[in-house]
């Protein structure tokens, strides 16, 4: 087994308000390729912090972070490698209410994805999250949990390795929060992604491979939820 990890966190360290606020301390974490990853802990911990570090929506006070061996710093163009290597999911979607959902789909993806191919793979991911019907609707006009499938099929359009989910369920029903982790875990299966999500549900904390504890800032615990070397290495 490749024991690269996908993503590597050393000392990383976060502050708000000119310091006086410490968001994250002394982070030490290594993400490996094709895991689930349950972020819980409560409100104010930092696990939305630690996301947009990791999504490299925000940027470290202290402290390195790598993709697959490759420092962050290094990146010059940002919003490309987040578009290629990186599928954010949002809380609130953040899906442009104007706008199609299909028009949604086709912003996100990458420049040499040429216009058959995106109407094509637009369509194919609205189909898959079942919002297929929906394409020519306005974001705006849509149900909560249809916007949130619509930010997951958004978030998976150019197939990254990373999938990074900020409490993808916290804002839907029972049925849609079912079908959203459903969609997310058999994405991570069929393209062997990642998926690391922030949740203050124990029970897609229970469904992980991994349940990574925060507290106060810092990881406090990193628990094996099944037997890694029985499932999936070996
Ligand atoms: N942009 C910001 N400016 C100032 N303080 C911030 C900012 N973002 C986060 N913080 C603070 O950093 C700490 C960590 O916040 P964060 O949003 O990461 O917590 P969280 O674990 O995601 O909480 P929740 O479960 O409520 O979403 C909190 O004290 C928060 O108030
Ligand atoms: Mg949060």
């Amino acid at each position: 087994m490749n024991r690269e990890p996908l993503i590597c966190l050393h000392n990383v360290a976060k502050r708000f308000d000119r310091g006086e606020t410490v968001a994250l301390e002394q982070i030490n974490l290594r993400l490996h390729s094709e895991r689930f990853y349950a972020l819980c802990g409560p409100s104010g911990c930092g696990k939305s912090t630690l996301l947009h570090l990791i999504g490299l929506l925000e940027w470290p006070d202290e402290g390195e972070i790598f993709y697959e061996g490759r420092s962050y710093r290094t990146i010059t163009e940002h919003a490309r490698f987040r578009r290629e290597s990186i599928g954010f999911v949002f809380q609130f979607h953040h899906l442009i209410p104007v706008w199609t959902l299909k028009e949604n789909m086709v912003a996100a993806m990458l420049p040499e994805c040429s216009g058959d191919n995106r109407e094509h793979r637009a369509l194919e991911l609205l189909d898959r999250v079942g919002l297929a019907h929906r394409a020519k609707a306005l974001a705006r006009d849509i149900s909560g949990g249809e916007r949130q499938r619509g930010a997951i099929a958004r978030a998976l359009v150019n197939r990254p390795k990373l999938i990074i989910a900020d409490e993808p369920t916290g804002n839907v029903d029972s049925v849609n929060a079912m079908r959203i982790m459903k969609l997310l875990q058999g994405y991570a299966l069929e393209e062997k992604a990642t998926l690391l999500i922030a949740t203050h549900d124990e029970g897609i904390a229970l469904s992980a491979d991994v349940r990574i504890g925060m507290q106060d800032g810092r990881i406090e615990s990193f628990k094996e939820m099944h037997d890694y070397c029985s499932s999936k290495d070996q």
